[in-house]
């Protein structure tokens, strides 16, 4: 279930915002059309936003028609900033944008046809590597779960936030795969509700058992000893193992200590910010307060009210058991295994 495709010079995008009641695919030709698609949440998770960038990018690159090629670089430069203006939190993002600019350096000596062609051929590659990434953290996620086990994740962290397969679902998906019996308590993840519409409905799609439960319900469930891990996958993890993650995955990780439950995080490196110490410097993004206030286009909170809306929370690394990467499974101290990835 790929929530987008690019071809013939087109950007497909599966409407994300309109799951489960229909399944309408957009078609975007422009940079600034894929940049107000990731604002408006049509594409959203941290590895899909940063794969939807790289091609709008190179919808943007397409359409210059300079052939002097410092101002083909400057564009490049500013549709950069565009992209990268759009959600603050997932770092993804920024490593894909990064890496098309780069891409479109490292070849400056080429024309700006070629140029062209490389940045595609980059964006089809991180594609590529996206879907074989999760498959591998679910191959490593794998070995952490048990058949009979009781999964708890939260958000949703699929097929739909990546280009296929997903990190968290991938784990559980690798797991079920290879016939463990295995259900999921879905939390419905307010207030956007990716659990209840994205979570729920892409696992009814593959057959996997999966029950849906109100964010609040968690420990409850907890206490009476039907949960035997989390899994939930991240937006940004910093170089001592910090997760920013969908807001409410905080409460989820001091509950599940309170409780022995492990507490895991499945993530390609491509989440790992390195630049940064600690999860303290992490940008949340505040949302529209109407995702609070409503629920479609239903106001439930009186008119006036005062709302707040973080749109993520950070999980210090003392609550997480273990990170799964494509590279492997990361233990505490994360600050150790972390460096050791980055110099491997
Ligand atoms: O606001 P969203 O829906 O983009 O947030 C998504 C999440 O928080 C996911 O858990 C995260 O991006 C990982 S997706 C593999």
């Amino acid at each position: 279930m790929r929530p987008l495709y690019y071809e013939d010079g087109v950007l497909k995008l599966l409407d994300q915002t309109k799951l489960p009641a229909e399944t309408v695919w957009h078609e975007y030709r422009t940079c600034e059309q894929v940049a107000e698609a990731i604002r408006n949440m049509i594409v959203r998770g941290a590895p899909a936003i940063g794969v939807t960038a790289a091609y709008g990018m190179v919808l943007g690159a397409n359409a210059v028609e300079t052939k002097d090629k410092n101002e083909f670089f400057a564009q490049i430069k500013q549709m950069a900033e565009v992209m990268k203006n759009t959600r603050p939190t997932a770092v993804n993002l920024f490593w894909a944008v990064d890496r098309i600019v780069k891409t479109a350096y490292e070849n400056r000596n080429r024309s700006i046809e070629e140029i062209k062609s490389t940045i595609l051929e980059e964006a089809r590659r991180m594609d590529r590597e996206d879907v074989e990434n999760n498959r591998r953290i679910g191959e490593f996620g794998n070995r952490l779960i048990k058949s009979g086990n009781t999964i708890l994740t939260h958000c949703n962290a699929g097929s739909l936030a990546t280009c296929d397969y997903g990190t968290a679902l991938g784990v559980i998906r690798a797991a079920h795969e290879a016939g463990k019996k295995v259900r999921v308590y879905a939390d419905e993840t307010r207030p956007y509700l990716q659990g209840a519409r994205l979570t729920a409905y892409e696992l009814m799609q593959d057959g996997i058992p999966v029950t849906l439960i109100c964010d609040n319900m968690a420990g409850y469930f907890m206490q009476k000893g039907e949960i035997d891990c989390c899994i939930v996958g991240a937006d940004r993890i910093a170089a001592n193992g910090d997760t920013a993650n969908k807001i409410g995955t905080y409460t989820i990780a001091v509950l599940a200590k309170e409780h022995n439950i492990p507490f895991y995080v499945a993530a390609p490196t491509s989440t790992i910010d390195f630049d940064i110490a600690t999860g303290d410097e992490i940008v949340i993004e505040e949302r529209d307060h109407r995702e609070v206030t409503h629920i479609g286009n239903i106001r439930l909170a009186p008119e006036g009210v005062d709302v707040k809306n973080p749109a993520f929370d950070v999980t210090p690394n003392r609550y997480i058991t273990a990170i799964i990467t494509e590279k492997g499974i990361l233990y505490p101290p994360f600050t150790e295994s972390i460096k050791r990835l980055r110099e491997e």
